[in-house]
């Protein structure tokens, strides 16, 4: 398969899922390699014939479908917010959690791939936070839309180099080696329940004091449905809780109800809805690392003015495939 073909493909088909061409443009090797090895099974010779298989065939659209995600995560991945989630922010929501009575944190991590991001946040509670705090209890849900990773999260178990930037106060006192690999101790487990969830269908009920979606809506979603997700998840926040993005992530312009929560990250907090509604996000502090070379859309808007997006990155809204996912 030629890579151009491959391109090609990508560009017309990704819409139909939600997805947009622009988070792919840095993977979409792996994704044509998938495509070229299941051509070879179907004994297909060009991708225009697949197309037409995934017009008819529900089962190979879903294969395809997830033949579309990119499952790549590590531990520690942003190793400034997660000092800032130690230091700042969960010391911070602890306080609040205690002031108000609220007895429990939840946070939701949402594409958790192998689990590296949930056991991540409970890692830090169980070993640096829970002495200082043992009011809240922290719960985590972790969702994913790919019952392959779950399994792997549920079974936490890494190779090191997954850990290699997770503290080495958190990988020694969280782990046992098993024959080469890392297992996370059963004691941090109790905190996090995994559940499969494509987020273009379902969501959990909040509210969530902590939202991690990194490195899936904002990358790879097509820009119409970034900005249902974004309003979708400030429903699914409580007033004051946070948004956290990938570190090259943004949220679309103009949407409402988030105002950004550390200069440098991108964490936005949930505001409280006034009488004349959400109020619009505030100006930005400099995203410093995100700004420079994010694949974050900065273009996409949502609210009023625009009902939408710009670029031609919508999701195919006439296809019977994205229409679920509206
Ligand atoms: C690039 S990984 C991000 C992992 C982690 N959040 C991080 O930033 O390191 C994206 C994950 O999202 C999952 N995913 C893709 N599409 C999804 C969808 N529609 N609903 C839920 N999860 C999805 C993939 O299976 C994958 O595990």
């Amino acid at each position: 398969m030629r890579r151009a073909d491959c391109v090609a493909f990508l560009k017309r088909v990704l819409p139909r899922f939600g997805l947009c061409w622009a988070g792919y443009r840095k993977v979409h090797r792996t994704v044509c390699k998938r495509l070229s090895r299941r051509l070879r099974e179907l004994r297909l010779l060009e991708l225009e014939a697949y197309e037409r298989r995934i017009d008819t065939d529900p089962a190979e659209r879903a294969r395809l479908d997830a033949m579309l995600r990119i499952p790549v995560s590590r531990f520690w991945r942003d190793r400034e917010l997660w000092e800032w989630l130690a230091e700042t922010a969960l010391p911070e929501l602890a306080r609040d959690a205690r002031a108000s009575g609220s007895g429990t944190l939840r946070a939701w991590s949402c594409g958790c791939a192998a689990g590296e991001e949930p056991w991540g946040l409970a890692l830090l509670w169980h070993l640096r936070l829970a002495a200082r705090f043992p009011d809240p209890a922290l719960e985590i849900l972790a969702t994913d839309a790919d019952p392959a990773m779950l399994e792997r999260a549920r079974a936490a178990l890494y190779a090191p180099s997954s850990l290699r930037e997770l503290p080495a106060d958190l990988r020694e006192r969280g782990f046992v080696e098993k024959d080469g690999l890392l297992r996370l101790r059963p004691e941090i487990r109790a905190a996090v329940s995994f559940l499969r969830q494509d987020l273009r269908r379902e969501m959990p009920d909040g509210p969530f004091d902590l939202l991690f979606c990194r490195n899936l809506v904002f990358t790879y979603f097509a820009r119409d449905l970034r900005c249902k997700m974004a309003g979708r998840f400030r429903e699914r926040l409580r007033p004051g809780g946070l948004l956290i993005l990938g570190a090259k992530e943004r949220l679309p312009e103009r949407v409402e109800g988030y105002a950004p929560a550390a200069a440098g990250l991108a964490v936005h907090r949930r505001l409280s809805r006034g009488p004349g509604g959400f109020p619009r996000a505030r100006p930005r502090p400099p995203f410093s690392r995100a700004g420079r070379s994010g694949s974050g859309d900065r273009s996409s808007s949502c609210g009023r003015r625009s009902g939408g997006s710009r670029g031609g990155c919508r999701s195919a809204g006439n296809a019977p495939l994205s229409r679920a996912f509206s």
